[in-house]
């Protein structure tokens, strides 16, 4: 629409006024995805998001995600403003995780190997040994276990339950969820192969044991699509964010993608599962944040130090 044009036209001008660049990821609205990428900018998973943002020499960063993720950003490069286009955009893995209570279950295990997921605080950040995203947490957790560590995983339980029956660690689980994920069910699922029964499943690791062990490939957002690219397969049955789609489809138009359904959905289903947070990005916020540099991302220095060695860990150890 003409709204659309407007936004848009308005936010290449901005970001170039303002050596800013937009960081999205895959979950956020198509538009703000096509934007992205038309201007330089980056989508993809939260891994590469970060390594973006700290590569990038714009002094400016628009990170179109969650809260964590312009966190992440903040803490390592601190010179740089990072702005999002709105600041209620939290996750349901972060709320579960608080830092003193988080604290405390480090202190009462001090000789485990502390690994948080990246949908976390800066402070539990700060707390952690390692920081992983869903792209290589199976791989760091199988090299501290070959180093003969234990480990103390948080708060994603799905996907630390993943992580450990794939690599046999030891590794003591903090109860989180994604409320997105742990939505899909594997009846759902099942009910849809027989509709579609040559389609692959590809599954989100966030997601319960029973749906991850329907999968053909469970992996990170970039893993996922990248499956979909690859395999030799026409239909795919995706359980994850319904933003995935996009870049899925621009990849393989020739290709169908079916979303898996979630509880209290139908059989086939386009529209449910959608992080209520990632859906709060807008082309107008992004317009607001870049007029009035509103929305900006602090982050206490003594805090973001701390955090930045295992975040550094995670860039290093992946690239
Ligand atoms: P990815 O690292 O796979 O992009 O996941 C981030 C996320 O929030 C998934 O729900
Ligand atoms: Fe958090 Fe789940 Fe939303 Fe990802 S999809 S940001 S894990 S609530």
């Amino acid at each position: 629409s003409e709204q659309i044009a407007s936004y848009t036209a308005q936010i290449k001008q901005l970001l170039s006024a303002n050596n800013a660049v937009l960081v999205a990821h895959y979950y956020t609205d198509p538009l703000i995805q096509a934007l992205a990428e038309e201007t330089g900018g980056c989508v993809s998973d939260s891994l590469e998001m970060a390594r973006f943002g700290k590569e990038h020499p714009a002094e400016t960063l628009i990170v179109a995600g969650v809260k964590f993720m312009g966190e992440t950003a903040k803490i390592l490069t601190p010179h740089k403003r990072v702005l999002m286009p709105t600041l209620e955009a939290t996750c349901s893995l972060d709320i579960g995780c608080p830092i003193d209570e988080f604290s405390e279950f480090c202190d009462q295990h001090p000789d485990r190997t502390v690994v948080v997921y990246a949908n976390t605080s800066a402070a539990v950040k700060a707390r952690a040994d390692w920081v992983v995203t869903s792209s290589i947490a199976v791989d760091v957790i199988d090299h501290l276990d070959a180093n003969g560590e234990k480990i103390l995983w948080a708060p994603d339980k799905h996907l630390g339950d993943y992580v450990s029956r794939q690599t046999g660690a030891d590794v003591l689980l903090w109860d989180g969820a994604c409320i997105v994920h742990e939505e899909f069910k594997a009846k759902g699922i099942e009910d849809l192969k027989l509709l579609y029964p040559e389609a692959a499943v590809l599954v989100h690791p966030e997601s319960p044991a029973s749906v991850v062990e329907l999968a053909d490939v469970a992996g990170s957002t970039s893993q996922l699509i990248n499956a979909a690219k690859t395999m030799d397969k026409e239909q795919f049955i995706v359980a994850t964010d319904q933003g995935i789609f996009y870049k899925m489809q621009q990849l393989c138009p020739d290709k169908e993608f079916i979303v898996a359904p979630t509880a209290g959905s139908g059989a086939t289903c386009r529209s449910c599962a959608n992080c209520p947070w990632m859906a709060m990005n807008s082309l107008e916020s992004i317009v607001h944040v870049l007029e009035n540099g509103g929305n900006e991302i602090f982050v206490d220095q003594a805090l973001g130090e701390r955090a930045m060695k295992p975040l550094t860990r995670m860039l290093n150890f992946s690239a």
